[in-house]
């Protein structure tokens, strides 16, 4: 199955007014399918984290209109009181620093989320079981995340992210603390997860190297998001 899972139209974000004002974002367009993975590039301060964070309903857009597949969730507002279900629900965050929670293990930061969103303590630490077994961790699911490698922990994160069966994964330079190799693992987990569990996954990154991994690549210019050839080369 596939089809759109996101899609973003005329999206504008500013910050601050007169003096002051930044355009950040200003009338971009754009599709992303479930199973794709899409390579989202563009200079520092270009509004990547930004876009990210208006797709996962943390950030106000300005005006615009934004889907997460069948739901309409903003048009010039958001169209619905619970960003926050939506984010739950929905999508999936993996940062460039893990963001594990340092007094909780392994398995209970995978569990969190699902436990929040009413799934079972039983039921959710199967399910984080599986996939910590899935990140080839699941010795780890009692250990702290002090006690980690940095692809360790991103590995986890990635586990947690996937724990509330997102529709949606947002990745903002989740291979920036790790070496090439582990950078590459990473890359194609996100891909491996993408195609089987049809999940629309944006990745933010700075290092050429990962492109050609990545089914699409979209830049920041203008303001406007556009697709550019996978050949191309980050500045
Ligand atoms: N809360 C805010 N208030 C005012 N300006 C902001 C705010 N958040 C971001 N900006 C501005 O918006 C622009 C885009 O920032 P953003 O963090 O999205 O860039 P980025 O592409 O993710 O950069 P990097 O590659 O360095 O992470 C920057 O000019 C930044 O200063
Ligand atoms: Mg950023």
């Amino acid at each position: 199955m596939s089809g759109q899972s996101i899609r973003v139209e005329n999206l504008v974000k500013h910050f601050g007014k007169g003096d002051s004002l930044v355009e950040v974002i200003d009338g971009a367009s754009f599709e992303v399918k479930k199973g794709e993975l899409v390579a989202l590039i563009a200079p520092s301060g270009a509004g990547k984290t930004t876009l990210l964070m208006m797709i996962g309903c943390v950030e106000e857009p300005t005006s615009g209109t934004i889907w997460l597949g069948d739901e309409k969730v903003y048009e010039n507002q958001w169209l619905t009181n619970e960003t926050r279900k939506i984010r739950r629900e929905k999508i999936g965050f993996i940062f460039q620093a893990h963001y594990l929670i340092p007094f909780l293990n392994v398995l209970e930061n995978v569990t969190l989320i699902p436990q929040t969103n009413g799934v079972s303590k039983q039921a959710s630490e199967k399910e984080a079981m599986e996939l910590l077994d899935y990140f080839d961790i699941a010795d780890k699911a009692r250990a702290m995340s002090s006690q980690l490698s940095g692809g360790q922990n991103q590995r986890v994160a990635i586990a947690r992210a996937l724990a509330n069966k997102p529709e949606i994964i947002l990745a903002d330079e989740p291979t920036a603390a790790l070496d090439r190799k582990r950078s590459v693992s990473v890359v194609e987990m996100l891909k491996k997860i993408a195609i089987d569990q049809d999940v629309a996954v944006i990745m933010v990154t700075h290092d050429d190297a990962m492109l050609p991994l990545c089914d699409r690549i979209l830049n920041i210019q203008d303001k406007k998001v556009v697709d550019v050839p996978k050949e191309t080369k980050i500045l």
